[in-house]
């Protein structure tokens, strides 16, 4: 397993991601902690953060943010500027005023399966399933889980067909 990716770009920090082969990383990144599958492309200012998992022949499009807890199948279409959500009740201090901590707040995992497409702008929030083949339409909240192979848009996301083929 590679410890880099397979192509130089300036400006991004890297820091304890495990590479597949022939990853391709663009500039203004920012991602540590993360593992990412063979071929994938990660665009400039996308942000992966440590516990998420992004598989094999992913495209991952600039300006998107994916928190711990968010698992990628292969295969996966991410527009740009997607955002998802891993904490349903955010705080910034506990109840007697002190900075949280990470025993202050329950992780919600998210799962993208195989050949899923997220368009771009989507907010996914935390703890639903986006089934495989699935397309999210721009813009759109998803906040129940979306059957495989279905085609869902608007806010909250809604199911506009039931399947994108
Ligand atoms: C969701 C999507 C796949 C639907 O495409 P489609 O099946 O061809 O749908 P249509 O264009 O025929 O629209 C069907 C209805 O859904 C609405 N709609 C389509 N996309 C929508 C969206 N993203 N949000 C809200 N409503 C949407 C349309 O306005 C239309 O409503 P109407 O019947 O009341 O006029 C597509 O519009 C979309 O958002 N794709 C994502 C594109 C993207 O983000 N690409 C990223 C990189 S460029």
């Amino acid at each position: 397993m590679p410890d880099a990716p397979s192509n130089d770009a300036p400006y991004r920090l890297i820091n304890d991601v495990e590479f597949g082969d022939e990853v391709i990383v663009y500039s203004f990144t920012n991602l540590y902690g993360c593992t990412i599958g063979d071929r994938s492309r990660i665009g400039t200012f996308v942000e992966i953060q440590r516990g998420a998992r992004i598989g094999t022949d992913c495209k991952i499009q600039s300006h998107t943010f994916i928190c711990d807890g968010v698992t990628i199948g292969d295969r996966v279409f991410v527009g740009h500027g997607v955002m998802f959500i891993n904490d349903k009740v955010p705080r910034a201090t506990t109840a007697d005023g002190g900075l949280q901590s990470e025993d202050d707040w329950q992780l919600l995992p998210t799962t993208i399966e195989d050949g899923a497409s997220l368009g771009s702008g989507a907010v996914i929030l935390g703890g639903v399933t986006v089934g495989a083949g699935a397309v999210v339409g721009a813009g759109a909240v998803v906040s129940r889980d979306v059957a495989p192979g279905a085609v869902v848009a608007g806010v909250p996301a809604r199911q506009l067909r039931s399947s994108a083929t």
